[in-house]
């Protein structure tokens, strides 16, 4: 690229604005826009490629996790060097299963945050190369907004003003998303993320990591009224807490050694799950009936959670609320979230310069 063409570039591909007469690539309808996603804030290496608005031609997801499994966490050098070696191959075998070439690609969009910053650097050095190389626009996500965005791949009808939960290993917020772009933080944790809580008491079971589909799974032949775990903060606002249920249930599992009783793993999972999933909804629902919102959205890893699901489906159908929620692979992290979300901002002519950069701590709002 020349200094000319790059000045003209950069000065017509400003970070954030918007323009009615943005250059469109040459043959290309809103349909046919094809961006390359590029995500690494944590523990996944995902590449992936969309066509329009949620034609997933390719969803690559190399995960590091069993790196990270005797530490019981995710490492984040071990995590930054898995995204290194995985990075490339993810894009190739992205552009291999979608038979396209990069040249074929009109956007590439990348997380730059919130994350690891170790993590994050590798995807969006790997954008900022492929975006200037190519020429085409390059476009900075935020990874909770992506998360939220899972879900326009799968419902057609998905649309703003909503009110959601993005719950993940990382985070846990109560959203309203006024219009594409705009968001209001309503609660968020004061501590722990769910996912977190959910790997953290995986851990004191000795079910590994990550702990939520394992608690999921064993829950599912417990009673999830057998031990009653405190529902924290249910009455105060939207925010979120989970450490005293932590403590809660270790101090359950430390009493029932003392006095010689039998553990029975399943009602702990099913209960202690309960706990989370129980709050979780009932502030969602009052959100909405709030703010007079009638479609919700549930999103992030936590959401792929059966229960979570279950029971948010019921209270929505109880109160005539819309719900929405992605299917478990588009739950966890993965790109095709972060091309989605790069496709609205794309048509929105939103567009940055070469000059981004990895935001460890980005917030939604
Ligand atoms: O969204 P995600 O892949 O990564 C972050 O952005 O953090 O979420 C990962 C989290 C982990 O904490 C994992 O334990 C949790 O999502 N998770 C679940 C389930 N599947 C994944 N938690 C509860 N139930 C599940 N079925
Ligand atoms: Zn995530």
């Amino acid at each position: 690229m020349n200094g000319d063409v790059a000045a003209s570039l950069l000065s017509e591909f400003d970070l954030e604005t918007e323009t009615e007469t943005l250059p469109q690539p040459a043959g290309s309808s809103q349909d046919e826009l094809l961006v390359l996603g590029i995500e690494t804030s944590c523990d996944e290496t995902c590449a992936s490629i969309l066509r329009g608005k949620d034609n997933v031609l390719a969803n690559v997801i190399s995960s590091s996790a069993d790196l990270h499994r005797r530490y019981g966490g995710v490492v984040p050098e071990v995590a930054s060097r898995a995204h290194v070696q995985a990075m490339n191959p993810a894009i190739a075998e992205a552009l291999r299963l979608a038979d396209l070439t990069l040249w074929d690609m009109n956007a590439i969009a990348v997380t730059v945050g919130p994350g690891l910053v170790g993590s994050l650097v590798v995807g969006v050095a790997a954008a900022k190369a492929l975006a200037s190389v190519l020429e085409v626009p390059l476009l900075p996500i935020n990874h909770l907004e992506a998360h939220i965005y899972a879900n326009f791949l799968e419902h057609p009808d998905f649309a703003p003003p909503a009110v959601g939960l993005i719950v993940s290993g990382g985070h846990s917020l109560l959203v309203h998303m006024q219009a594409h772009g705009l968001y209001d933080v309503l609660g968020e944790t004061l501590d722990d993320a769910a996912g977190e809580a959910f790997d953290k008491v995986a851990r004191y079971l000795g079910l590994g990591y990550p702990g939520g589909p394992a608690i999921d799974q064993m829950a599912l032949g417990g009673n999830k009224r057998a031990i009653n775990f405190p529902r924290a903060v249910m009455h105060r606002g939207y925010d979120f807490s989970f450490s005293g249920l932590k403590t809660a249930v270790q101090d359950y599992l430390r009493k029932q050694e003392e006095q010689g009783k039998e553990v029975k793993l399943e009602d702990v999972c099913a209960s202690f799950q309960e706990a989370v999933v129980d709050v979780q909804v009932h502030k969602t629902i009052k959100a909405a009936q709030e703010l007079m919102v009638s479609t919700v959205f549930v999103s992030g890893g936590v959401a792929s959670n059966s229960r979570l699901r279950e029971l948010m489906s019921a209270m929505c159908a109880e109160n005539d609320l819309r719900l929405h929620y992605p299917s478990p692979e588009y739950c966890t992290d993965n790109a095709a979230m972060v091309a989605c979300c790069g496709h609205f901002r794309y048509i929105r002519g939103i567009r940055a310069d070469s000059s981004i950069s990895a935001e460890p701590n980005l917030h939604l709002a």
